[in-house]
């Protein structure tokens, strides 16, 4: 992107400050897969699992992240101790293959950013074979009769056999890259399904986004959707939004399927003439004025979003998704930053959920996105989805 002015000196400075404050942090959480921080420092769910549970720990979904912004660092850096955290990080995920049950359709947020990213690097035909096998757990999750990816296995008092997520957006482009990679249709086919499916169930008239969609699980239809992570049912949980934004441009990347192409457009759409005055992002664009909470993780995706609509658009239609963007992340820059050397996170004011969970806190995937989005914005981020 070719940025000018004011606008070009902010995004070297930011640049700067990324590269500055990585160096430290990366030295600091080198032998940790962090998701957030507590008084400053990162955690580490290689060894806390702080709900307990099968899928926390480990197997928890967000762990592909801090290899992934390792990655971006080594992209942008050449500094190879950032490829030897990467390949740390992405070792300790292998108990997961072998534990097996607390795994669920996030395998692509788990094994996109570690394996496939060092596979496209190094060609290491050991991340090749990581990034394979976590398809084929991903590729096993077709309900055909619904043509959806099944979301979480089964969840306490809940029959979950026929539930999507619109999040999974972002998993299948390891599908897409199982195709591409070994020449077999049946994983892009899966993924193309997929994304028809979200299209229509996820996808409202207004281009605001359901997070659940209940599928019957023998015949297939909607039986209902969820409110999820957002306010209520029908509300617009916004990094779903971003969620959808961004994965429909990435299934057009991938397919070159105009159709989304054109649903990636009509939910950014949706998304701009939503963005508040303040550039800050609601956790849902639905809920009440008080409490004010906030998501800086769903502008942070949300201007990697807008920035690949932007580059895959006519001259004159350009600037419209740059300018969102700009401001999204100029906003994040200026008031919801931690660029302090003594804390670990980049962000702050990052929401897990509207109900339940952490608000306002520092959450990895904030931190990956917001570099991807600045090293994006300069021309020459790693591609990693
Ligand atoms: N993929 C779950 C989330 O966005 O919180």
């Amino acid at each position: 992107m070719l940025l000018q002015g004011e606008d070009r000196q902010w995004l070297n400075e930011v640049v700067g400050k990324l590269r500055t404050k990585m160096d430290l942090v990366s030295e600091r959480s080198k032998f940790k897969i962090p998701y957030t921080t507590n008084g400053g420092t990162h955690d580490n769910r290689i060894t806390d699992n702080p709900s307990g549970t099968e899928t926390d720990g480990i197997y928890w979904w967000t762990n592909g992240f801090w290899g992934g912004m390792m990655w971006q660092m080594y992209h942008e850096t050449g500094d190879e101790k950032y490829k030897e955290i990467a390949n740390f990080s992405e070792e300790q995920l292998d108990a997961c293959f072998s534990g097996y049950y607390g795994l669920h359709h996030d395998v692509g947020f788990m094994w996109l950013p570690t394996s496939v990213a060092n596979y496209k690097v190094t060609g290491n035909p050991e991340s090749r074979k990581r990034a394979l096998h976590a398809a084929n757990l991903l590729a096993g999750r077709f309900n055909l009769a619904g043509g959806f990816i099944r979301a979480w296995n089964d969840l306490e008092g809940e029959d979950t056999r026929g539930w999507a997520i619109v999040d999974c957006m972002f998993n299948i482009p390891l599908l897409y890259w199982a195709s591409e990679e070994t020449g077999d249709p049946r994983f892009k086919q899966i993924a193309m399904r997929h994304a028809d499916t979200a299209m229509t169930a996820f996808v409202r008239p207004d281009g605001s986004v359901n997070h659940i969609v209940e599928f019957d699980p023998e015949h297939g239809g909607v039986v209902r959707t969820y409110g999820g992570q957002g306010y209520e049912e029908g509300s617009s949980w916004t990094r779903g939004q971003t969620w959808a934004l961004y994965g429909f441009m990435m299934s057009y990347i991938h397919t070159g399927k105009e159709e989304y192409l054109n649903t990636a457009k009509r939910i950014a759409h949706y998304f701009m003439s939503n963005i508040p005055e303040s550039g800050l992002i609601p956790i849902d664009f639905r809920q009440p004025k008080e409490p004010a909470y906030e998501d800086s993780t769903a502008a942070a995706i949300a201007a990697c979003g807008l920035i690949e609509i932007a580059k895959a658009v006519g001259p004159l239609e350009k600037d419209v998704y740059i300018r969102a963007a700009l401001k999204l992340l100029k906003t994040l820059d200026e008031a919801r930053s931690d660029w302090s050397t003594e804390s670990d996170c980049i962000l702050i004011n990052g929401s897990a959920a509207y109900h339940s969970g952490k608000r306002h806190t520092a959450i990895i995937y904030g931190d990956y996105y917001f570099l991807e989005a600045v090293f994006k914005l300069k021309g020459d981020d790693l591609y990693l989805w």
